[in-house]
Protein backbone atom coordinates (compact mmCIF):
# COMPACT_ATOMS: atom_id res chain seq x y z
CA UNK A 1 0.00 0.00 0.00
CA UNK A 2 1.17 3.15 -1.10
CA UNK A 3 1.17 5.57 1.99
CA UNK A 4 -0.77 9.15 1.69
CA UNK A 5 1.35 11.98 1.79
CA UNK A 6 -1.30 14.25 3.99
CA UNK A 7 0.08 15.37 7.40
CA UNK A 8 -2.14 14.48 10.65
CA UNK A 9 -1.99 15.01 14.18
CA UNK A 10 -3.21 12.76 16.57
CA UNK A 11 -3.96 14.56 19.78
CA UNK A 12 -3.39 11.66 22.15
CA UNK A 13 -1.11 8.36 22.85
CA UNK A 14 -2.81 5.40 20.56
CA UNK A 15 -2.48 1.40 21.01
CA UNK A 16 0.20 0.32 19.61
CA UNK A 17 -1.26 -1.87 17.06
CA UNK A 18 -3.63 1.05 15.54
CA UNK A 19 0.05 3.34 15.70
CA UNK A 20 1.77 0.75 13.34
CA UNK A 21 -0.71 0.87 10.97
CA UNK A 22 -1.35 4.46 10.68
CA UNK A 23 2.41 5.28 10.30
CA UNK A 24 2.32 2.69 7.48
CA UNK A 25 -0.56 4.29 5.97
CA UNK A 26 0.73 7.52 6.39
CA UNK A 27 3.78 9.50 5.76
CA UNK A 28 3.63 12.40 7.88
CA UNK A 29 2.10 11.25 11.75
CA UNK A 30 3.06 13.83 14.46
CA UNK A 31 1.89 11.48 17.46
CA UNK A 32 1.16 13.24 21.08
CA UNK A 33 2.77 10.01 22.35
CA UNK A 34 1.89 10.50 25.90
CA UNK A 35 -0.87 8.92 27.90
CA UNK A 36 -2.40 12.43 28.81
CA UNK A 37 -4.83 14.67 27.33
CA UNK A 38 -3.81 17.40 25.71
CA UNK A 39 -3.86 20.80 27.83
CA UNK A 40 -5.83 23.41 26.23
CA UNK A 41 -2.74 25.55 25.72
CA UNK A 42 -1.35 22.36 23.85
CA UNK A 43 -4.58 21.89 21.88
CA UNK A 44 -4.67 25.75 20.72
CA UNK A 45 -1.04 25.69 19.70
CA UNK A 46 -0.42 21.70 18.06
CA UNK A 47 -3.23 21.29 15.17
CA UNK A 48 -2.19 24.47 13.06
CA UNK A 49 0.00 23.09 10.05
CA UNK A 50 -1.85 19.97 10.01
CA UNK A 51 -4.35 18.29 7.15
CA UNK A 52 -5.90 16.39 9.45
CA UNK A 53 -6.31 15.66 13.18
CA UNK A 54 -7.29 12.62 14.69
CA UNK A 55 -8.99 13.38 18.15
CA UNK A 56 -10.52 12.14 20.45
CA UNK A 57 -13.63 12.46 23.04
CA UNK A 58 -11.50 14.40 25.57
CA UNK A 59 -10.46 16.77 23.48
CA UNK A 60 -12.66 20.08 23.86
CA UNK A 61 -12.58 21.44 20.30
CA UNK A 62 -14.21 24.72 20.74
CA UNK A 63 -14.61 27.42 18.08
CA UNK A 64 -11.46 29.14 18.96
CA UNK A 65 -9.79 25.93 19.02
CA UNK A 66 -11.12 25.59 15.43
CA UNK A 67 -9.99 29.09 14.38
CA UNK A 68 -6.65 29.13 15.43
CA UNK A 69 -5.57 25.66 13.42
CA UNK A 70 -4.81 27.33 10.66
CA UNK A 71 -4.74 25.24 6.98
CA UNK A 72 -6.53 22.08 9.27
CA UNK A 73 -9.33 20.83 7.06
CA UNK A 74 -10.12 17.99 8.72
CA UNK A 75 -10.68 16.65 12.43
CA UNK A 76 -11.48 13.18 12.43
CA UNK A 77 -13.15 12.30 15.69
CA UNK A 78 -12.48 8.89 16.89
CA UNK A 79 -15.52 7.75 18.49
CA UNK A 80 -19.10 7.44 17.49
CA UNK A 81 -19.85 10.50 19.71
CA UNK A 82 -19.06 13.74 18.61
CA UNK A 83 -20.00 16.43 21.11
CA UNK A 84 -16.93 17.55 21.96
CA UNK A 85 -16.79 19.03 18.74
CA UNK A 86 -18.25 22.47 17.81
CA UNK A 87 -19.38 20.94 14.45
CA UNK A 88 -21.21 24.16 13.64
CA UNK A 89 -17.76 26.19 13.80
CA UNK A 90 -15.95 23.86 11.67
CA UNK A 91 -18.82 24.22 9.18
CA UNK A 92 -18.23 28.01 9.58
CA UNK A 93 -14.88 27.31 9.06
CA UNK A 94 -15.28 24.92 6.18
CA UNK A 95 -13.60 22.17 7.93
CA UNK A 96 -14.67 18.74 7.44
CA UNK A 97 -15.93 17.02 10.49
CA UNK A 98 -16.17 12.92 11.36
CA UNK A 99 -16.86 10.30 13.42
CA UNK A 100 -16.67 6.30 14.33
CA UNK A 101 -19.92 4.46 13.58
CA UNK A 102 -20.08 1.37 13.43
CA UNK A 103 -17.00 -0.39 13.71
CA UNK A 104 -17.32 0.14 17.48
CA UNK A 105 -20.76 -1.24 17.75
CA UNK A 106 -20.67 -4.50 19.00
CA UNK A 107 -17.77 -4.02 21.60
CA UNK A 108 -20.21 -1.10 22.96
CA UNK A 109 -23.24 -3.18 23.07
CA UNK A 110 -21.09 -5.83 24.85
CA UNK A 111 -19.79 -3.87 27.57
CA UNK A 112 -23.74 -2.54 27.96
CA UNK A 113 -24.38 -6.17 29.10
CA UNK A 114 -21.37 -6.76 30.88
CA UNK A 115 -22.41 -4.01 32.70
CA UNK A 116 -26.23 -4.60 33.47
CA UNK A 117 -25.20 -8.10 34.25
CA UNK A 118 -22.24 -7.03 37.20
CA UNK A 119 -24.65 -5.65 38.01
CA UNK A 120 -27.56 -7.33 38.53
CA UNK A 121 -25.25 -10.46 39.59
CA UNK A 122 -23.27 -8.41 41.76
CA UNK A 123 -20.24 -9.51 40.11
CA UNK A 124 -17.72 -6.41 41.84
CA UNK A 125 -19.22 -7.22 45.04
CA UNK A 126 -18.50 -10.74 44.76
CA UNK A 127 -14.92 -10.04 44.06
CA UNK A 128 -14.09 -8.06 46.23
CA UNK A 129 -16.20 -9.80 49.21
CA UNK A 130 -13.49 -13.32 47.98
CA UNK A 131 -10.57 -11.44 47.77
CA UNK A 132 -11.29 -9.73 51.38
CA UNK A 133 -11.33 -13.48 52.40
CA UNK A 134 -14.82 -13.12 53.61
CA UNK A 135 -15.80 -16.47 51.83
CA UNK A 136 -16.84 -19.09 54.66
CA UNK A 137 -18.73 -21.28 51.87
CA UNK A 138 -21.99 -21.47 49.93
CA UNK A 139 -25.01 -20.04 51.72
CA UNK A 140 -28.47 -20.17 50.10
CA UNK A 141 -28.46 -15.87 50.74
CA UNK A 142 -24.67 -15.00 49.78
CA UNK A 143 -25.19 -12.14 47.44
CA UNK A 144 -28.41 -12.88 45.75
CA UNK A 145 -28.83 -10.74 42.50
CA UNK A 146 -31.90 -10.52 39.85
CA UNK A 147 -33.38 -12.76 36.99
CA UNK A 148 -32.26 -11.57 33.70
CA UNK A 149 -34.48 -14.64 31.79
CA UNK A 150 -38.07 -13.33 30.98
CA UNK A 151 -37.62 -9.65 32.28
CA UNK A 152 -38.19 -6.51 30.60
CA UNK A 153 -35.63 -4.66 28.61
CA UNK A 154 -36.34 -1.04 27.74
CA UNK A 155 -33.41 0.86 25.59
CA UNK A 156 -33.51 4.12 25.15
CA UNK A 157 -32.31 4.80 21.19
CA UNK A 158 -31.89 1.78 19.09
CA UNK A 159 -29.62 3.44 16.85
CA UNK A 160 -26.79 0.92 15.93
CA UNK A 161 -25.42 0.32 19.31
CA UNK A 162 -29.08 0.21 20.34
CA UNK A 163 -30.06 -2.07 18.35
CA UNK A 164 -27.30 -4.51 18.79
CA UNK A 165 -27.93 -4.56 22.76
CA UNK A 166 -31.45 -5.03 22.28
CA UNK A 167 -30.69 -8.13 20.13
CA UNK A 168 -28.55 -9.79 22.16
CA UNK A 169 -31.60 -10.53 25.09
CA UNK A 170 -32.84 -12.93 22.44
CA UNK A 171 -30.45 -14.93 24.64
CA UNK A 172 -32.40 -14.13 27.76
CA UNK A 173 -35.62 -14.30 26.04
CA UNK A 174 -36.67 -10.67 27.25
CA UNK A 175 -39.03 -8.88 26.26
CA UNK A 176 -38.06 -5.50 24.27
CA UNK A 177 -39.34 -2.33 24.46
CA UNK A 178 -37.53 0.72 22.40
CA UNK A 179 -37.73 4.43 23.12
CA UNK A 180 -36.81 6.59 19.68
CA UNK A 181 -37.78 8.97 17.43
CA UNK A 182 -37.91 6.79 14.66
CA UNK A 183 -39.71 3.41 14.32
CA UNK A 184 -37.63 0.60 13.80
CA UNK A 185 -39.52 -1.83 11.97
CA UNK A 186 -36.50 -4.10 11.79
CA UNK A 187 -36.27 -4.83 15.77
CA UNK A 188 -39.83 -4.90 15.49
CA UNK A 189 -39.50 -8.00 13.60
CA UNK A 190 -36.80 -9.58 14.99
CA UNK A 191 -37.30 -8.95 18.73
CA UNK A 192 -40.84 -8.25 18.43
CA UNK A 193 -39.72 -5.40 20.35
CA UNK A 194 -42.25 -2.32 20.70
CA UNK A 195 -41.50 1.31 20.56
CA UNK A 196 -42.94 3.16 23.95
CA UNK A 197 -42.78 6.37 25.34
CA UNK A 198 -39.69 6.97 27.62
CA UNK A 199 -43.09 7.24 30.62
CA UNK A 200 -44.12 3.95 29.81
CA UNK A 201 -40.30 2.27 29.33
CA UNK A 202 -39.23 3.87 32.46
CA UNK A 203 -42.47 2.20 34.24
CA UNK A 204 -42.05 -1.12 33.00
CA UNK A 205 -38.48 -1.85 32.83
CA UNK A 206 -36.87 -4.25 34.59
CA UNK A 207 -33.53 -3.39 32.56
CA UNK A 208 -32.78 -0.06 30.93
CA UNK A 209 -29.82 0.83 28.77
CA UNK A 210 -29.49 4.26 27.30
CA UNK A 211 -28.16 5.03 23.99
CA UNK A 212 -28.58 7.92 22.44
CA UNK A 213 -26.29 10.47 21.65
CA UNK A 214 -26.08 13.65 24.07
CA UNK A 215 -28.06 16.83 22.25
CA UNK A 216 -29.92 19.70 24.09
CA UNK A 217 -33.08 17.48 24.36
CA UNK A 218 -31.24 13.96 25.81
CA UNK A 219 -29.23 16.18 28.84
CA UNK A 220 -30.91 14.84 32.01
CA UNK A 221 -33.17 12.73 30.08
CA UNK A 222 -33.34 10.45 33.03
CA UNK A 223 -33.83 12.90 35.77
CA UNK A 224 -35.28 12.23 39.63
CA UNK A 225 -38.95 12.51 38.51
CA UNK A 226 -37.97 9.32 36.31
CA UNK A 227 -35.68 7.76 38.56
CA UNK A 228 -39.02 7.53 41.28
CA UNK A 229 -41.05 6.24 38.06
CA UNK A 230 -38.72 3.20 37.91
CA UNK A 231 -39.45 -0.11 39.85
CA UNK A 232 -37.52 -0.46 43.04
CA UNK A 233 -36.05 -4.17 41.54
CA UNK A 234 -34.91 -2.13 38.61
CA UNK A 235 -31.36 -1.65 36.95
CA UNK A 236 -30.29 1.32 34.95
CA UNK A 237 -27.19 0.79 32.48
CA UNK A 238 -25.77 4.06 30.83
CA UNK A 239 -22.91 3.54 28.26
CA UNK A 240 -23.85 6.85 26.10
CA UNK A 241 -22.82 9.91 27.41
CA UNK A 242 -23.18 10.98 31.42
CA UNK A 243 -24.80 13.77 30.82
CA UNK A 244 -28.23 12.04 29.61
CA UNK A 245 -28.14 11.09 33.65
CA UNK A 246 -28.96 13.59 36.09
CA UNK A 247 -26.10 11.90 38.24
CA UNK A 248 -26.97 13.45 41.79
CA UNK A 249 -30.88 12.64 41.63
CA UNK A 250 -29.10 8.86 40.89
CA UNK A 251 -26.83 8.99 43.65
CA UNK A 252 -30.01 9.33 45.83
CA UNK A 253 -31.95 7.20 43.97
CA UNK A 254 -29.22 4.23 44.80
CA UNK A 255 -28.68 5.50 48.42
CA UNK A 256 -32.41 5.29 49.17
CA UNK A 257 -32.72 1.68 47.19
CA UNK A 258 -35.55 3.34 45.45
CA UNK A 259 -34.07 1.56 42.32
CA UNK A 260 -32.10 -1.91 42.14
CA UNK A 261 -28.63 -1.27 40.94
CA UNK A 262 -26.87 0.38 38.27
CA UNK A 263 -24.34 -0.03 35.94
CA UNK A 264 -22.24 3.43 34.53
CA UNK A 265 -19.45 3.53 31.74
CA UNK A 266 -19.86 7.15 31.24
CA UNK A 267 -20.30 10.32 34.00
CA UNK A 268 -21.56 14.18 33.70
CA UNK A 269 -18.14 15.63 34.67
CA UNK A 270 -15.98 12.93 33.55
CA UNK A 271 -12.77 11.89 35.27
CA UNK A 272 -15.13 13.60 38.02
CA UNK A 273 -17.74 11.22 39.76
CA UNK A 274 -21.25 12.86 41.71
CA UNK A 275 -20.35 12.82 45.60
CA UNK A 276 -21.32 9.72 47.26
CA UNK A 277 -21.45 7.69 43.69
CA UNK A 278 -17.97 6.14 44.15
CA UNK A 279 -19.68 4.77 47.63
CA UNK A 280 -22.23 2.80 46.67
CA UNK A 281 -22.55 -0.63 46.40
CA UNK A 282 -24.94 -1.12 44.23
CA UNK A 283 -23.56 0.71 41.13
CA UNK A 284 -20.90 -1.22 39.17
CA UNK A 285 -18.61 1.52 38.00
CA UNK A 286 -16.23 1.60 34.60
CA UNK A 287 -14.01 4.41 33.30
CA UNK A 288 -15.51 5.31 29.67
CA UNK A 289 -14.57 1.74 27.66
CA UNK A 290 -17.29 1.03 26.99
CA UNK A 291 -15.64 0.21 22.91
CA UNK A 292 -12.34 -0.56 24.50
CA UNK A 293 -11.43 -3.95 23.16
CA UNK A 294 -7.58 -3.97 21.12
CA UNK A 295 -9.58 -4.49 18.00
CA UNK A 296 -11.80 -2.16 18.01
CA UNK A 297 -9.52 1.02 19.61
CA UNK A 298 -7.29 -0.11 16.11
CA UNK A 299 -10.24 -0.19 13.81
CA UNK A 300 -11.17 3.62 15.26
CA UNK A 301 -8.01 4.90 14.61
CA UNK A 302 -7.85 3.51 11.30
CA UNK A 303 -11.26 4.22 9.93
CA UNK A 304 -10.61 7.97 11.46
CA UNK A 305 -7.70 8.00 9.27
CA UNK A 306 -9.36 6.93 6.13
CA UNK A 307 -11.78 9.58 6.93
CA UNK A 308 -8.73 12.26 6.88
CA UNK A 309 -7.47 10.63 3.50
CA UNK A 310 -10.46 10.35 1.71
CA UNK A 311 -11.07 14.28 2.20
CA UNK A 312 -7.51 14.86 1.60
CA UNK A 313 -8.15 13.23 -2.04
CA UNK A 314 -11.05 15.33 -2.40
CA UNK A 315 -13.68 12.76 -2.04
CA UNK A 316 -16.41 12.76 0.83
CA UNK A 317 -15.00 11.05 3.91
CA UNK A 318 -17.47 8.27 4.33
CA UNK A 319 -17.99 9.45 8.13
CA UNK A 320 -18.72 12.66 7.39
CA UNK A 321 -20.85 14.77 10.09
CA UNK A 322 -21.62 17.82 8.62
CA UNK A 323 -21.77 16.91 4.65
CA UNK A 324 -22.70 20.97 4.28
CA UNK A 325 -18.93 21.66 4.29
CA UNK A 326 -18.36 20.18 0.74
CA UNK A 327 -21.25 21.03 -1.04
CA UNK A 328 -20.66 25.18 -0.19
CA UNK A 329 -16.20 24.03 -1.42
CA UNK A 330 -18.59 22.63 -4.80
C1 LIG B 1 -17.28 6.68 22.88
O1 LIG B 1 -17.82 7.10 23.86
C2 LIG B 1 -17.65 7.03 21.55
O2 LIG B 1 -18.46 7.93 21.34
O3 LIG B 1 -17.10 6.40 20.63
Amino acid sequence: MMAEPCRIYVTHAIPEQARDLLCEACLNVELHGEDRNLTREELLRNLAGHDGALTFLTDRIDAEVIARAEGLRVIANCAVGFDNIDVEAATAHGVIVTNTPEVLTEATADFAWALLMAAARRVPEADRFVREGRFRGWEPGLLLGSDLAGKTLAVVGVGRIGAAMARRSKGFGMRVLYVDVQRNEALEQELGARKVDLETAVREADFISLHPPLTPETRHLINAERLAAMKPTAYLVNTSRGPVVDEAALVEALREKRIAGAGLDVFENEPDLAPGLADLDNVVLAPHIASGTVETRTRMVMLAAENVFAAMRGERPPNIVNPEVMERRG
